[in-house]
């Protein structure tokens, strides 16, 4: 089943959140409640046996309150028309007895689901967090947050609820109401019709509330998940808000917002009391109308005073199991739709696990051969066959790659036409190119965090599609533009980036390699808590941590998308120096906008309208190619190369 996107909420900050996100989804019509639900059972299995006694307990106690009235009868027709002050009492007892047992049958129940629930409930959750952080980066660009989070929270929570109450009550309601029919049927038939009458009117406005019910219950739901998603974008850009003044319009966004799920609460609210009052009404003017016809029976003589008051007050026990039927319907509608919402993530495809037997995403991309501009043989692997370890040390190779993002335009020109470029082993190669031109995008295919559409990208040889994701990312380490840091210690964030096991030593050289030493003198020094994203250090500090981070590994492949643009040039220039060691026997790839950046690497690659036009070294490239130069100095021509070096700063 396809996912359905999330409603994108915009959050310009001068543009009012769209007040009216997605309401139900088309195909709200075509699902069955019972359907939906029934995707649980997996969830439920192993915890079958503790529900299915439970609802047994439950079904057994309300038949012990169902006994209660029969004990009546015979108190009402034996001993009080006998005047027997014993048997009286002995009725009492009895009647103590059945309470006592129909209230600790109940308590059993209670105690039985509690804990599996909880259980269940977990289960869920971490199977949706497990699911979310394998899902593709195109799905969580495609997903506001706030609808993943809605859906893990909110949403678990009303299917845990529908597993405890309305799955075993709807039951045992029916049960009931089943058996209590029978009895009262045994008791005097006529009676019992006047009682079932209602019962038509009843089912039929269950039925249409029901759907009704459903479509509100969604876009509740939905709407949730659009609050969510604003209250923790303000959360997240609470500078930009303050520094822009906007709290106010984005306070009125919220509003707005809270107003729109206030009236479709109220809707669902309506839809409630009306069956409500249907099911309540209804059962009570039928109780009247056989108490009246009862009574004018019991005066003919033609019925015991006993089996009145046993028929009533059977009548009686029944309402509850009756009136909660629209509550616990109502539920069970929340629930169905808290699962679609839970399985729309869950059937969300993950990424392929890649290996050797993974299909390779490059439907002959490979046989176009290598036209590899690099003086290294080319040693090529046929697509997804590991060549053995000895015949790697091929370096980095994009060979034709295409990529256009899944969600642009099918018929759009590729962000990336084709792309061919080879880095050799242990050299380090500068990406440059015009802002947008997709230099990002080239280094998020390195890792697999996009796939190529067409062509392949090998590292020593192998085609990345046919290591294992975990293979792959334990070979190329990665610092993005935006520094992104975990709310956890300076040392935990750095040592992500290393094997299990890596301690001090290794902290401290990537540490001293991105020139963070300021993570010493830290109150706490490496221990020092970063507060959520990292906000609380500087862009720079933050863009170091990053950069330990990506070489705290030694990975044999580096990427870096212009890992020093936040430093001033003497920090950048001491990284740069300790980067150069670092880079002697590393295979990187460095997006570069400044010449000192440029000058890191052994050579420079153009990107340009999708492909790469030129390679060469800075000074090749400054000299032969006019788009290069023109990017480099901001000016056009040559006469800046001078301008440039100095810009080396050294
Ligand atoms: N997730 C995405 N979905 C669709 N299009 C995207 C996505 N990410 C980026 N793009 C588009 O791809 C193009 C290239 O983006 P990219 O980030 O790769 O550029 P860049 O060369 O790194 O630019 P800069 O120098 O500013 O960092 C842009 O036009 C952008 O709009
Ligand atoms: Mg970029």
């Amino acid at each position: 089943m396809p996912t359905k996107p999330a409603p994108a909420t915009d959050l310009a900050p001068d543009a009012a959140p769209d007040a009216a996100p997605d309401p139900a989804p088309d195909v709200e019509e075509k699902r069955s409640t019972v359907r939906a639900l029934l995707r649980l059972w997996p969830y439920v299995r192993p915890v079958r046996v503790r529900l299915g006694t439970a609802a047994v307990t439950a079904i057994l106690a309300s038949c012990v309150g169902l006994v209660i009235p029969l004990v009546l009868k015979w108190m009402v027709d034996g001993p009080v028309a006998d005047r027997d002050p014993a048997g009286v009492w002995l009725g009492a007892l009895y009647l103590l007895l059945l309470g006592l047992a129909e209230a600790l049958l109940f308590g059993l129940r209670r105690w039985l689901v509690a804990r599996p629930l909880a259980g269940v409930e977990a289960g869920m959750r971490a199977d949706l967090y497990r699911h979310l952080q394998r899902l593709p980066v195109a799905f969580h660009d495609r997903w506001a947050s706030g609808q993943l989070l809605s859906r893990g929270t909110t949403d678990l929570m009303l299917l845990r609820m529908f597993l405890a109450f309305p799955l075993t009550f709807l039951l045992v309601n029916g049960v009931t109401i089943l058996v209590g029919v029978g009895i009262m049927l045994v008791q005097d038939w006529t009676l019992g019709l006047v009682i079932l009458v209602p019962a038509i009117p009843v089912m039929i406005t269950c039925g249409i509330f029901e759907k009704k019910y459903s479509a509100v219950a969604r876009r509740a739901q939905d709407q949730v998940g659009d609050l969510t998603t604003v209250v923790e974008e303000s959360v997240l850009g609470i500078r930009i808000i303050k520094g822009f003044g906007r709290h106010r319009s984005q306070a009125r966004a919220f509003h707005e917002l809270s107003h729109t799920l206030r009236g479709t609460e109220l809707r669902k609210a309506r839809l409630l009391a009306a069956i409500w009052a249907v099911i309540v009404t209804l059962p009570e003017v039928a109780i009247g109308a056989a108490l009246v016809v009862g009574a004018v029976q019991v005066a003919d003589g033609a019925l015991s005073a006993g089996t009145l008051v046993a028929f009533l007050s059977t009548a009686l026990a029944l309402r509850w199991p009756v009136e909660s039927i629209g509550f616990l319907l109502a539920m069970s509608q929340e629930a169905a739709t808290a699962t679609d919402r839970y399985f729309e993530v869950m059937d969300a495809e993950v990424e392929s696990p890649g290996g050797a037997g993974a299909p390779s995403s490059v439907p002959g991309g490979g046989e176009r051969g290598p036209a590899s501009r690099g003086a290294a043989a080319p040693t090529r692997a046929a697509p997804a066959a590991r060549l053995p370890a000895a015949a790697g040390a091929d370096g980095l190779r994009f060979e034709h790659v295409r990529f256009r993002y899944p969600d642009a335009a099918p018929d759009s020109t590729p962000l990336l036409t084709d792309v061919d470029l080879h880095i050799r082993s242990g050299e380090s190669m500068a990406l440059v190119g015009a802002t947008g031109s997709g230099k990002t995008t080239l280094t998020a295919l390195v890792p697999r965090l996009h796939e190529v559409t067409e062509g392949r990208i090998t590292l020593d040889g192998e085609d990345i599609t046919a290591l294992s994701r975990e293979e792959l990312r334990s070979m190329v380490a990665v610092a993005f533009e935006e520094p992104t840091l975990f709310s956890a210690t300076v040392g935990q964030n750095v040592l992500m980036g290393a094997a299990e096991g890596a301690g001090d030593a290794e902290l401290g050289r990537a540490l001293a390699v991105a020139q963070a030493d300021f993570a010493h003198a830290l109150p706490q020094g490496t221990g020092t808590q970063v507060g959520e994203q990292g906000l609380s250090l500087s862009g720079g500090q933050r863009q170091r941590l990053a950069l330990a981070r990506a070489v705290v590994g030694r990975p044999r492949f580096l990427v870096l998308d212009d890992p020093l643009s936040a430093l001033d040039v003497h920090t950048e220039a001491a990284v740069e120096a300790a980067l150069r060691q670092v880079l002697a026997d590393t295979t990187a790839l460095i997006v570069a906008h400044r010449p000192s950046t440029v000058l890191l690497a052994d050579r420079v690659a153009l990107l340009s309208g999708g492909r790469i036009t030129a390679v060469g070294t800075h000074h090749e490239l400054l000299r032969t190619s006019a788009e290069y130069a023109h990017l480099m100095s901001g000016l056009d021509g040559h006469e800046n190369d001078e301008g440039s070096q100095g810009g080396d700063g050294r």
